[in-house]
């Protein structure tokens, strides 16, 4: 919910107790039995099968589902190239588990498939926190400034920006629309704004979004566990407080981090973003030491504790249902669609040139 403000502040402000709110009643796949387990995987693989479908995981669900993607020629990856997999595999069905805009992006990119997910509860602070009812008229109001939003957004919100960007390429494409002497519109998340703001210096107004997992890091317990591990190095992706940003040795997406712990030569990292991320890290480097970056110290009130309550929505028994049934299918709008696709285009496009 957003609150309208004042006269003197113009500004849509975001109403972040609410949105914790409803971060508070997302309700975890519930955990199973190992003998469970083993039914539903087998069921799974066979209904994969049956119905011409593939299974696309994000990095923050459940390791048994990155496991099962990855055991079933499916995938497990960021937003943007889990719908970009989508386009390139023959499969007819995607599954998609994440949380909503996910299961959006894979449709705006592959209108021709069906596309289901385990539940379509699954939300997003910082969707939730960018509303299209309040979030177009507010655009409206800044025709000289060009729209560019996070993926994390509405099939709605996306229809209505220039450019839609992910946290890998954001930075390059606002430093482009910079040199080309452009304004820009920024949403929905500050402090990754706030980071591609200082980092390219553009003209940017920015939206007051925020992700509940990421705005939980604390900088000064982060500093205390700097102090305790000094040879660590420090992975943080930019959705977190921008203390916590300048604490790092590497801001980057998701995928970034993963590559960083590959790549650097350090073998002990402090990992600032949720800790699904972590099933990828300890495939590519199996004997590099992962820490946690701190949610809790004083003054702490952690609820998500570096995990997304509502990626956790994602089970093995939702995803059996959902192939059974057919159900949670995303359906938008065609002339919505073809909009939102325009900007995403756009990124994509903007990508192949670098
Ligand atoms: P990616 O776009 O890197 O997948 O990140 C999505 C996300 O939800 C980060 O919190
Ligand atoms: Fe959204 Fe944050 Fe969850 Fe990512 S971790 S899906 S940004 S609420």
């Amino acid at each position: 919910m957003i609150k309208q403000t004042t006269a003197i502040e113009t500004f849509p402000c975001v109403d972040e107790d609410y949105i914790r709110g409803l971060n508070e009643h997302a309700q975890a796949a519930k955990p199973i039995s190992a003998q469970r387990k083993r039914e539903l995987i087998a069921h799974i693989k066979k209904l994969l099968k049956q119905q011409d479908a593939v299974l696309v995981a994000h990095y923050y669900t459940h390791y048994d589902l990155q496991e099962l993607a990855e055991a079933t020629g499916g995938y497990v990856s960021d937003s943007l190239d889990m719908a970009k997999f989508g386009s390139e595999h023959p499969a007819s069905t995607l599954i998609v588990a994440g949380v909503r805009f996910m299961g959006e992006t894979a449709k705006i990119l592959n209108p021709e498939k069906r596309i289901l997910m385990p539940t379509l509860q699954a939300e997003c602070s910082l969707d939730l926190s960018c509303p299209a009812d309040t979030f177009v008229p507010f655009c409206d109001e800044h025709p000289d400034r060009t729209v560019v939003v996070y993926a994390n957004t509405s099939a709605d919100v996306k229809a209505r920006a220039d450019w839609v960007v992910t946290s890998s390429i954001g930075t390059k494409i606002v430093k482009h629309l910079h040199e080309r002497g452009e304004k820009i519109l920024w949403a929905p998340d500050k402090y990754l704004g706030n980071y591609i703001q200082k980092v390219t210096g553009a003209d940017m107004l920015i939206w007051q979004g925020f992700c509940i997992v990421h705005d939980e890091f604390k900088s000064h317990e982060l500093e205390k566990l700097r102090q305790k591990h000094p040879q660590a190095a420090v992975l943080v992706h930019p959705e977190s407080p921008d203390e916590v940003i300048a604490q790092a040795d590497v801001v980057g997406s998701t995928t970034a981090l993963i590559n960083a712990v590959g790549n650097s030569p350090a073998n002990e990292f402090i990992i600032a973003t949720d800790n699904g991320i972590f099933y990828k890290m300890r495939q590519v480097a199996p004997n590099k030491k992962l820490i946690e970056a701190p949610t809790g110290g004083i003054g702490a009130s952690c609820s998500s504790c570096a995990h997304c309550g509502w990626m956790a929505m994602n089970g093995l028994e939702n995803i059996a249902t959902t192939l059974e049934q057919g159900c949670n299918e995303i359906n938008i709008n065609e002339q919505l669609r073809v909009k939102a696709y325009q900007s995403v285009k756009r990124m994509i496009d903007f990508s192949k040139t670098l």
